[in-house]
C-alpha cells in the first residue's frame, strides 16, 4: 500500500515537473494561442487543478513540497501568459504606427503662377519661335536711352506723354517709362540683325486708379535688317495675336503716332469677349487695342550707330497688364499687384 502511495505520488510529482516544463517552454505566437494556453493553465478548468486535487494522495512529508511545486507551475503560466500578451499588445501598437493608407493625403497647398508673369511667358513663347530672344536691361535709366535717343529731345512735347519719376529730382536720371529704352541699349552694342524681345516693369509718375497704376510691365519688341518692311510688321503682329488669343482673331492698324517709329500705328484685334459683336470689354466696338508700333526711326537708328541706308527695321510695345485685364476680364488694374492670394488662386489652373 505504501509502495502505491509512492508510485502515485511520484507519478503527480512527474506531472506537475511536465506541466512546469510545459508551461516554462510554451512558444505562443498568436492571440489564438495564448487564449489556448490561458484555459489550459489559468481557466476555471484548468490542468493544475486537476493535479492540485489529488494533493490527498501525496504523503504527508511530501505535501509541502508538492504545493510548492503546483504553485511554482502556476506562477511559470501566469508569467508566461503576461510576457507573451504584453508582446502581443507591443506589437498590435507597432502596427498602429503603420499609416492608415485609405485615408486621403495631405493636401500640398502649391502656389500659382502670376497672371502677369503667365502672359508675359506667353508672349515671350510666341515670339522666340520666330526666331526673338530675351534682352532684360535696367529699370533706371538716364535720359539719353529713355527720351533723346529715342528721338525725343529736351522741350519735344512727347514728353509730356509721359509723367516721369526722376531719382533724387536729378533731371537725368528717370525711373525708365517704356521698355522701349532697352532697343537703344541693344542697337547700341549690337550689330544687325537683331531680333529682341525686351520685358519688363516700367513706371509713370500717374494716379493710382482701376485703370492705371504707377508702376506696370511691358514687352518692347525689335527687329532690324536690311530690308525689313511694314509688311513684315504687319505679318508678324497678325501671327502673334492669333497665337495669343485663337486663330478666328484679326487685327487692325491705326495710324499713330510716335516719336521713334515713322509711321507709328496702334493695333487692334477683334474682341476675344464677343467675337466682335460688341461687349461692355471692347465697348461695343469690337475690337481692343493691344499694342503701339511702327518702323525705326531713321533718326534713332543713327543715334545708336547704325547706318538707316542699309538697315531698316520694325518695334512694337505692348502692355502686359492691358493684355492680361483684357485675356483674363479683371476690371481693376491693381488686383494685379496687390498680392491677394484670392485673386491670385484664380489662375493655378490658366495657361
Ligand atoms: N513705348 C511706347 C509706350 O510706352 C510703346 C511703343 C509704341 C513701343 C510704339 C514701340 C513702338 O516700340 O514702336 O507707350
Amino acid at each position: 500500500m505504501r509502495l502505491f502511495f509512492l508510485f502515485l505520488s511520484m507519478d503527480i510529482f512527474l506531472q506537475a515537473e511536465t506541466l512546469l516544463k510545459e508551461a516554462n517552454d510554451a512558444v505562443i505566437s498568436n492571440a489564438d494561442e495564448l487564449e489556448k494556453f490561458r484555459i489550459r493553465f489559468l481557466g476555471s478548468k484548468n490542468v493544475l487543478k486537476d493535479v492540485f486535487g489529488q494533493i490527498a494522495n501525496v504523503p504527508k512529508e511530501k505535501k509541502k513540497e508538492f504545493g510548492q511545486l503546483v504553485n511554482s507551475v502556476k506562477q511559470a503560466a501566469e508569467g508566461k501568459y503576461t510576457s507573451s500578451k504584453e508582446s502581443f499588445s507591443d506589437s498590435s501598437k507597432e502596427q498602429k504606427d503603420i499609416p492608415d493608407l485609405t485615408l486621403p493625403g495631405d493636401v500640398v497647398n502649391t502656389g500659382a503662377r502670376h497672371p502677369i508673369q503667365l502672359v508675359r511667358n506667353r508672349i515671350i513663347d510666341i515670339f522666340k519661335r520666330l526666331g526673338f530672344s530675351v534682352e532684360e536691361d535696367r529699370e533706371i535709366e538716364d535720359d539719353w536711352h529713355n527720351f533723346t535717343a529715342l528721338n525725343m529731345p529736351e522741350d519735344h512735347p512727347a514728353r509730356d506723354m509721359q509723367d516721369t519719376f526722376f531719382v533724387h529730382c536729378n533731371p537725368d536720371i528717370v525711373l525708365r517709362t517704356h521698355t522701349s529704352s532697352v532697343q537703344v541699349r541693344v542697337m547700341e552694342k549690337q550689330k544687325p540683325p537683331i531680333r529682341i524681345l525686351s520685358p519688363g516693369r516700367v513706371f509713370r509718375n500717374e494716379t493710382i486708379s482701376a485703370r492705371s497704376h504707377c508702376f506696370f510691365h511691358q514687352v518692347e519688341g525689335l527687329y532690324i535688317d536690311e530690308n525689313v518692311s511694314f509688311a513684315d510688321l504687319l505679318q508678324t503682329l497678325d501671327f502673334f495675336a492669333k497665337e495669343l488669343f485663337g486663330k478666328d482673331i484679326k487685327i487692325k492698324v491705326r495710324p499713330s503716332y510716335f516719336p521713334f517709329t515713322e509711321p507709328s500705328a496702334e493695333v487692334d484685334v477683334t474682341c476675344f469677349i464677343c467675337g466682335g459683336k460688341g461687349c461692355n470689354v471692347c465697348k461695343y466696338s469690337g475690337w481692343v487695342e493691344i499694342l503701339g508700333c511702327g518702323m525705326v526711326d531713321p533718326k534713332v537708328l543713327e543715334n545708336c550707330n547704325i547706318d538707316p541706308k542699309k538697315y531698316s527695321g520694325f518695334a512694337f510695345g505692348m502692355g502686359v497688364e492691358r493684355i492680361t485685364m483684357l485675356k483674363y476680364q479683371v476690371k481693376d488694374i491693381r488686383l494685379l499687384s496687390e498680392n491677394d492670394t484670392r485673386f491670385l488662386d484664380q489662375f493655378k489652373a490658366a495657361m
